[in-house]
């Protein structure tokens, strides 16, 4: 069969972060007002007071201090908080091509490879800017490559069932080189309002070249791909198409990111660290013998615990890099930013294992060692 690697990856972040003072000090300001606005009815009982949010409180609940995001002003304007994005007419390559293309340019310079050596663009992403044309299509024309291009979405777990899903073409031969991009605006299905979620996300793009051993020396060679599906409410978004159907208004707030944190924490740890420990063990392979674990980035004592689990004892950040406290949870990109940042120093025959796991719930897992 087929050897295939990840020869390269790369990374596109904006340029414009938000701490978590700037976000509380905004959202404070957002409940006072409504609050004040809606003070007549808030003392009659018909509607609750919102509670003000703490910068304290996000750090110790999740390890993120801070968040990337492509529109800061319009995430911080109280009376607004929702990222503007200026509409662009369809000749102009749209934002989330946009991002996409940035992060695979790095990818594919990095490999130094040529357009004309890739034969496929995959977009994995959480959410697509429009259903068609295809956004990996609009990438695929942007970076001028040949071949074919489709978009898939498994959330948070976007990019390593698109890691697989390249895989499988390279080893099928269908293409001999694969491009799987994630871009991740994030900020704009999240209700920066809702004091229980505000913090969670941040944008980014992610991109990883997937292609034949055979092309050339180094990258990490892919040892397998484990996918698992488990149907859950727990992470969930009614954005969608039919909405324009419904006869009554649509609920926004149905129509954004919402989760029941805790629920998510307590059911998808486990099963992490049972389909890493099972995947491995498949490989013949244990955790005791990986030298780094690139894990999903939502939550820090979630991966922490996901590690204990694995290695009977607390992980080193050298062992489970966290990039989250910089770049906040940013959906399917967050395990492939980890890898991308922590990986230069590993040597030939290290074994790591990149895993994403969200809505769904959907886990994925792929185990690689260094060239
Ligand atoms: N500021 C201050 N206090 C807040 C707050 C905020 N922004 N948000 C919630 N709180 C309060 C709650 O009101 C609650 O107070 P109470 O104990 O008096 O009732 C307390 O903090 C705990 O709230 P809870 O929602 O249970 O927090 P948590 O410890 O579960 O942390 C998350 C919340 C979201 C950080 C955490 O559940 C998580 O990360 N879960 C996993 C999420 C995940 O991986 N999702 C996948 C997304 S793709």
């Amino acid at each position: 069969m087929t050897d295939v690697v990840i020869r390269a990856t790369g990374l596109f972040t904006p340029s414009q972060t938000i701490s978590n003072e700037e976000l509380v000090a905004a959202f404070n300001t957002y409940v006072a007002r409504y609050n004040a606005e809606h003070a007549a009815r808030i003392a009659a009982g018909e509607i609750a007071a919102l509670v003000e949010s703490s910068a304290e409180f996000i750090e110790k609940a999740s390890g993120i201090k801070q968040r990337y995001v492509l529109d800061k002003a319009g995430v911080l304007d109280p009376a607004r908080m929702y990222p503007r994005f200026a509409p662009r007419p369809d000749d102009a390559l749209s934002l989330e091509a946009e991002i996409g293309v940035a992060a695979a340019r790095e990818a594919l310079a990095r490999a130094g490879r040529d357009v004309a050596d890739v034969d496929a663009v995959i977009c994995a992403a959480s959410n697509m800017q429009r259903p068609y044309p295809a956004m990996a299509v609009e990438i695929q024309h942007a970076l001028g490559i040949k071949g074919f291009a489709f978009d898939m979405n498994v959330a948070c777990s976007s990019a390593t069932f698109g890691i697989e899903q390249a895989a499988n073409a390279v080893r099928s031969g269908s293409a001999r080189s694969v491009l799987v991009v994630n871009p991740e605006i994030c900020s704009a299905h999240l209700e920066w309002r809702d004091r229980d979620c505000h913090f969670i996300f941040g944008d980014v793009a992610t991109a990883i070249l997937v292609e034949r051993a055979d092309m050339g020396d180094g990258g990490w060679a892919i040892l397998g791909t484990k996918l698992a599906t488990s149907f859950s409410n727990n992470i969930r978004n009614n954005a969608g198409f039919l909405n324009r159907c419904e006869d009554t208004p649509a609920d926004a707030r149905d129509k954004l990111f919402r989760q029941e944190g805790r629920k998510v924490f307590k059911e998808v740890c486990p099963m992490a660290a049972e389909h890493i420990g099972t995947h491995l063990a498949a490989l013949g392979r244990t955790p005791a013998g990986v030298r780094r674990f690139w894990l999903h980035q939502a939550n820090l004592s979630m991966n922490q615990l996901i590690a204990r689990r694995l290695l009977e004892r607390d992980a080193t950040f050298d062992e489970a890099p966290v990039i989250l406290d910089q770049y906040a949870n940013t959906a399917s990109a967050g395990s492939i930013i980890a890898f991308h940042l922590n990986h230069e120093d590993l040597t030939e025959g290290d074994l790591g294992v990149i895993c994403s796991f969200g809505a769904g719930y959907s886990i994925g897992s792929v185990v690689i060692q260094r060239r």
